[in-house]
């Protein structure tokens, strides 16, 4: 019988010791079980990224159904990540990392902004339980508008500024690589770049430090083609939402990468190497 939480194997028999891989971490606590939340759970377990993968929301069966239905794949994709769904919060005790994803999404004609006051709210809650039970976590804040939420997570749960992040520059990044590439016919790899700034029509992505495999990319795109990536970059989630009419993006919502930060081993002081 499987003991919640005990790392799975899905082959059933033990790995040999040379290909036994250490999970980067250890548990990681995905609040909220929509797109967003059952997406990168998934994502984190097909990375084998930790040993244990726990979603969390407040719609019966939703967490429960999503955590299973991705625990199922795992013979398929071979990944060993234990995955669970709860509706207490409080399952998301000593996790190394929580990610925030939980709130409304905007519907067409809405901005970020609009969802603050209730989204706010919802975070509250989430916040004094990373307080009460994993405080030594690492918190990664996708709810939008995420700039603000993930200053106002921070102030309510108390951890250091330095273990609470907010998700904004990764996507608008991956969307400006993403633009830039179709216009050139590259490889999305293949293209440099940095977007700064808040996560809304203030975003900047930064040109001159833009490049596709090393050649700057003021030679190779005309100016006014540059000013078009720029502004549709800075549109991007109103883009897709305008498309999707029922909700907001969810796919390019990048997992944190192995070389994390992560608590000291053994020690869970919360100092980060
Ligand atoms: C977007 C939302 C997630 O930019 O803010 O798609």
């Amino acid at each position: 019988m499987l003991r919640a939480g005990a790392p799975f194997n899905p082959s059933g028999s033990s790995p040999p010791a040379s290909e036994k891989r250490m999970p980067a971490f250890q548990k990681i606590s995905v609040l909220g079980a929509g797109n967003v939340g059952g997406s990168l759970a998934q994502r984190l377990a097909e990375m084998d990224l930790a040993a244990e993968v726990v979603l969390v929301d407040i719609i019966d069966g939703l967490p429960q159904g999503k955590a299973l239905d991705i625990q199922e794949s795992a013979p398929i994709l071979g990944f060993s990540t234990r995955v669970t769904g709860s509706l207490n919060l409080e399952a998301i005790r000593d996790s190394d990392l929580v990610i925030e994803t939980a709130g409304l999404a905007r519907k067409p004609g809405m901005s970020r902004s609009d969802l603050l006051t209730k989204n706010a709210e919802i975070l509250r809650g989430h916040a004094v339980a990373v307080k009460s039970f994993a405080p030594q976590s690492v918190v990664l804040v996708v709810t939008n508008p995420v700039d603000v939420m993930t200053y106002w997570f921070r102030r309510v749960c108390g951890l250091p500024p330095a273990r609470v992040f907010g998700e904004s520059g990764t996507l608008d990044t991956a969307r400006f690589r993403t633009f830039v590439a179709l216009e050139l016919g590259v490889a999305p790899k293949d293209v440099t770049s940095f977007v700064l700034g808040t996560h809304g029509d203030t975003m900047v992505p930064i040109l001159s430090l833009s490049s596709v495999s090393g050649v700057p990319l003021t030679r190779l795109l005309a100016t006014d083609t540059l000013a078009e990536i720029v502004k549709r970059t800075q549109q991007g989630g109103a883009e897709i939402v305008n498309l999707l009419k029922t909700g907001s993006a969810y796919y390019a919502r990048p997992p944190p990468r192995p070389n994390w930060p992560k608590p000291s081993a053994g020690t869970r002081s919360g100092s980060f190497r």
